[in-house]
C-alpha cells in the first residue's frame, strides 16, 4: 500500500513544484512522480498504483512544462511473465515472481527469501532526492539516494539496506542502481583485456539474455572494468559524434557484476553493484549497508559526447582537489626508473638518474620497487617497510635531499596490501593474510594478499605508511597491487559473517586512503594494480592519477589509450616514453613517436635516459617544454578521437579544445600503410567557426599551400593534409591551434 504523504513531505512537494523552473528536482504529489534535470538530460520515475518505484523516462532534457501521467505497470504476458517482472523497477526485489535481474535479494531468519519493496517517504535536497522503499509487511527499508549533476547530467545513485527486524538478515545480492531503456536496438561497448592488454573496446549488439561484466577478483580487474555505454542503434551505425548514448560506470574496487539485460518484452535494463559470486551480508537487526555508487548519464552526441561527459565529471565531481579550485592540477611530468633498473635501486644510482631527470625538465622523481626490506626480486620483502640498508645506508634522506635540491620533488613506490611469506611481517603474523585455514595458500608472484577487512591489519597498512610520510619528505605514493585474491578466509569472525570480506576489504582500503590524505594533505597518490587493474569511480574519489597498462609499447598505448579515454579523462591517464625496442613485443619505434604516443596523456619518462644520446635527450627536453605548453589543454581539454587506432587502422588522430576554444591540440600517428595510402585530411572539431586559429607544427608538418591562419570553421569543415612526407611505419605528428 502507498503510504499517506506526511504534512512535511506535502509542504516540500509544494515548495519544489513552485521551484520547478529552476529546481533540478521536482516531485509531483498528485501524479506521484519524481523528476531530476541536470545539464542536458531529464531522468524521471514514479509511484505505481501497487506502490512500485518505477522509471519512466530517462535521455534528453524536457522542458518544465511536461508532465508526467502516474506510472502504469506494464501489463504481465500470459500467465508466464508477470507484471511484477516485466514493470521497469528502479530498485527490484527477488520476489514476487521476478525473472529479470533483482536489485536485491535476502533471506530472512525464518526461510522466507520474498521480498517485494514498494514506496514508503522521501526527503529532497537541492540536487537529489532520498526515497525509502520498504518490504510489504517485513521492516526491511531500503533509501534509494539520488543527485543530479547540473553540468554534465550524471546522476549519482547509491542504496542502504537497513534491517529493522528483530532478527539478522543476510543480503546475498545487492546493487547500488538499476538503469532501464525503452525497448529498441542498441549497441553495448565495454572495456575488457588483461594484463599488458588491457582497455579494449568491445562492441556489440545487445540481443535477449544477459551479457555480464564482471570482477571475481576481489578488485576491480584488468579483465574487465566496470563501465558501460549503451548506443541507439546496431553496431554498424555507433559514432563518435552522432546519436544516442547512455552510460554508466560504478565506484568500487572491490568484486563487481554489472549485468547488461534484454529481457523477453526486448527491453533493456542495467543492474550494477556487489558482485553477487560469493556474497553473503549479515545485516544484524539495526545495521545498514551501503552500496558502491553507480553513476548513469546520457548524451545525445555519440560515444565521443559521452566520453566528454564523463571527463567533466571526474575531473569536477570525483577526482581530489583543492577546495578553492574546480578541477585538480595537471600532473608533475614524472620520471621513474622501473624500467631502467627494475629492483636494482640504490643510492648512487638513483641520485644519477635524478641528476639526468632534472636536466631534462621533470617535476617529480618517483623510485619504484626495490627500496625496503630485503627486497632484491620479487621474492621478498613486501610487507617489511623499513629502508633497505645495503641499498640505502643513510636513509632516504640523502636521495630526496637531493631530488629537491635538483628542483624536483620526491615520489615512492609501495604495494601495502601485500606480504611475501619471506618477510617478517609473514613470519610474525601469518594469520593476517586471506586464507581458509588449513588451506592451500596460492601465491601469485610470489605473494599472498594482506586481509585488510581485519582491524589490526588496516592498522598495520595505515601506520606504517603514516610513518613513512611523517618520517619523510615524500610528495607523491605510487599504490601498487599485483595480485588477485585467492581463498578469501577472514576466519576471525563467526562462519556465517566471513564473506563480509568482500565489503569491508575496500572500504577499509578507502578509509586508509581517506586518512592519508587527511593527515598528509599535500601528498598526491597513484592507483596501480599491475598497470590498470584498479582503475574505477571509488578509487578516483582518493587517487589523483591511474597507472593504465604496465605495456608502454607506445603502439600498443595507443589502443590502449583510446579505449581508456572511453570512460577516463586523460588527467589521470599517466603514459611513460620508455626504451626501444620494446621488451614486451621487441618492436622498435623513434623517440619522437614515444613522445607523442604518451603526450596524449600525463606524461612521464620511464627509459633508461641514461643512455640517451645528446640528440634523444634534446629532442625530449623540447618535446617536455612544448608538452607544458599545451598539457591543461591536453589532459582537462574536451576530447575528440579523430581517427580510432582500432580495428587494424592503419592511422589514427586524437584532438583536444580546451574550454575557452582557445587552444586546441592534434596529434596524429601511422601505424603501418600498404600500397602508398596516404594519411587522410584532418577535419578538426569542437572549435570556435568565427575564431581565427594559428596552426603550428610541434612535430611533422602540414603540406605545403596550409594556410598558418584561418577561421574555426576552416580548420572543421576544409581540414588540413599532412606533409607528402609523412610515410612509412609508426611515424607521428603534433599540432596545435591558438586562438589570435
Ligand atoms: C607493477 C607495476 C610496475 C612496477 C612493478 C614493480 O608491475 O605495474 O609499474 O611498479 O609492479 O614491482
Amino acid at each position: 500500500m502507498l503510504k499517506t504523504l506526511s504534512a512535511a513531505t506535502l509542504f516540500m512537494a509544494v515548495t519544489l513544484m513552485a521551484q520547478a523552473q529552476s529546481s533540478p528536482v521536482s516531485f509531483d504529489p498528485a501524479a506521484k512522480v519524481f523528476r531530476l534535470d541536470g545539464g542536458g538530460v531529464s531522468y524521471v520515475f514514479g509511484v505505481n498504483p501497487r506502490g512500485e518505484l518505477q522509471q519512466l523516462y530517462w535521455g534528453g532534457r524536457l522542458t518544465a512544462t511536461d508532465g508526467f501521467a502516474q506510472a502504469a505497470p506494464l501489463p504481465e504476458w500470459a500467465s508466464f511473465d508477470s507484471s511484477y517482472s516485466n514493470t521497469p523497477q528502479e530498485y527490484v526485489g527477488w520476489g514476487a515472481g521476478l525473472f529479470v535481474e533483482p536489485a536485491l535479494k535476502v533471506s530472512f531468519a525464518d526461510g522466507n527469501r520474498d521480498l517485494v519493496l514498494h514506496y514508503h517517504s522521501y526527503t529532497a535536497s537541492p540536487n537529489g532526492f532520498d526515497v525509502v522503499l520498504k518490504d510489504i509487511s517485513r521492516e526491511i527499508y531500503v533509501t534509494l539516494h539520488y543527485t543530479i549533476d547540473p553540468l554534465t547530467g550524471i546522476l549519482a545513485r547509491a542504496a542502504t539496506i537497513q534491517n529493522r527486524e528483530t532478527q539478522p538478515v543476510t543480503v546475498e545480492q545487492a546493487a547500488a542502481a538499476a538503469w532501464a531503456l525503452p525497448p529498441g536496438h542498441y549497441t553495448l561497448n565495454y572495456l575488457t583485456g588483461r594484463w599488458a592488454g588491457e582497455w579494449n573496446l568491445t562492441q556489440e549488439a545487445i540481443s535477449p539474455g544477459a551479457r555480464v561484466i564482471e570482477s571475481r577478483r576481489g578488485s576491480t580487474s584488468h579483465q574487465a572494468n566496470p563501465w558501460f555505454a549503451i548506443a541507439a542503434g546496431p553496431p554498424v551505425q555507433v559514432s563518435e559524434d552522432h546519436g544516442e548514448v547512455w552510460f554508466g560506470a560504478l565506484g568500487w574496487s572491490g568484486s563487481w557484476r554489472i549485468t547488461v539485460e534484454q529481457d523477453q518484452l526486448d527491453e533493456v535494463r542495467v543492474t550494477g553493484g556487489f558482485n553477487p559470486f560469493d556474497f553473503g551480508y549479515v545485516l544484524h537487526p539495526g545495521e545498514s549497508l551501503e552500496t558502491p555508487v553507480f553513476y548513469g548519464g546520457y548524451s545525445a552526441s555519440g560515444l565521443g559526447g559521452a566520453s566528454r561527459l564523463l571527463h567533466r565529471y571526474e575531473l569536477h565531481r570525483i577526482l581530489p582537489h583543492a577546495p578553492a579550485t574546480s578541477a585538480p592540477k595537471p600532473r608533475p611530468v614524472i620520471y621513474n626508473s622501473w624500467e631502467a633498473t627494475e629492483f636494482n635501486v640504490n643510492e648512487a644510482g638513483q641520485m644519477a638518474l635524478a641528476e639526468k631527470a632534472a636536466a631534462l625538465g621533470i617535476d617529480r622523481f618517483v623510485m619504484d620497487d626495490g627500496w625496503f626490506g630485503q627486497r632484491k626480486d620479487d621474492h621478498a620483502g613486501l610487507g617489511d617497510w623499513y629502508v633497505n640498508p645495503e641499498k640505502f645506508p643513510h636513509g632516504l634522506k640523502p636521495l630526496i635531499d637531493k631530488v629537491h635540491a635538483l628542483g624536483m620533488d620526491f615520489g615512492l613506490w609501495v604495494e601495502p596490501e601485500m606480504v611475501n611469506p619471506d618477510s617478517d611481517l609473514y613470519r610474525k603474523h601469518p594469520d593476517w593474510v586471506l586464507n581458509f585455514p588449513g588451506r592451500p595458500r596460492s601465491e601469485g608472484r610470489n605473494q599472498l594478499v594482506l586481509n585488510l577487512a581485519r582491524p589490526e591489519v588496516r592498522d598495520y597498512v595505515f601506520g606504517f605508511l603514516d610513518k613513512l610520510l611523517g618520517d619523510n619528505d615524500i610528495a607523491f605514493l605510487k599504490w601498487d597491487y599485483n595480485r588477485n585474491w585467492s581463498e578469501p578466509g577472514w576466519d576471525q569472525l563467526p562462519v556465517a559473517e566471513q564473506k563480509r570480506v568482500h565489503v569491508e576489504f575496500t572500504r577499509n582500503l578507502y578509509g586508509i586512503l581517506a586518512e592519508l590524505r587527511l593527515k598528509h594533505p599535500t601528498v598526491e597518490l597513484e592507483s596501480c594494480s599491475g598497470g590498470g587493474g584498479r582503475v574505477d569511480l571509488g578509487i578516483l574519489h582518493y587517487v589523483d592519477e591511474v597507472w593504465p597498462s604496465d605495456n608502454t609499447d607506445p603502439f600498443d598505448r595507443l589502443t590502449q589509450q583510446d579505449g581508456f579515454t572511453y570512460a577516463y579523462t586523460p588527467q589521470i591517464m599517466m603514459a611513460w616514453v620508455t626504451d626501444s625496442p620494446h621488451w614486451l613485443n621487441r618492436r622498435a619505434t623513434s623517440l619522437s613517436y614515444r613522445m607523442l604516443s604518451s603526450m596524449q596523456g600525463s606524461l612521464g619518462i620511464g627509459a633508461n635516459i641514461a643512455a640517451w644520446s645528446p640528440e634523444e635527450f634534446a629532442l625530449a627536453k623540447r618535446l617536455i617544454g612544448d608538452y607544458r605548453q599545451m598539457q591543461p589543454t591536453i589532459v582537462q581539454g574536451d576530447l575528440y578521437r579523430l581517427i580510432s587506432p582500432r580495428n587494424d587502422s592503419e592511422f589514427s588522430a586524437t584532438q583536444t579544445v580546451n574550454a575557452e576554444k582557445t587552444q586546441s591540440v592534434v596529434f596524429a600517428f601511422i601505424h603501418f600503410t600498404q600500397q602508398g595510402r596516404l594519411f587522410p585530411r584532418l577535419k578538426l572539431k569542437g572549435l570556435d567557426p568565427a575564431a581565427e586559429y594559428a596552426l603550428s607544427p610541434i612535430e611533422g608538418k602540414a603540406r605545403a599551400g596550409t594556410p598558418s591562419v584561418a577561421s574555426g570553421a576552416w580548420w572543421m569543415n576544409h581540414g588540413f593534409d599532412m606533409d607528402d612526407g609523412f610515410r612509412g611505419d609508426f611515424q607521428s605528428a603534433a599540432f596545435r591551434l591558438d586562438k589570435k
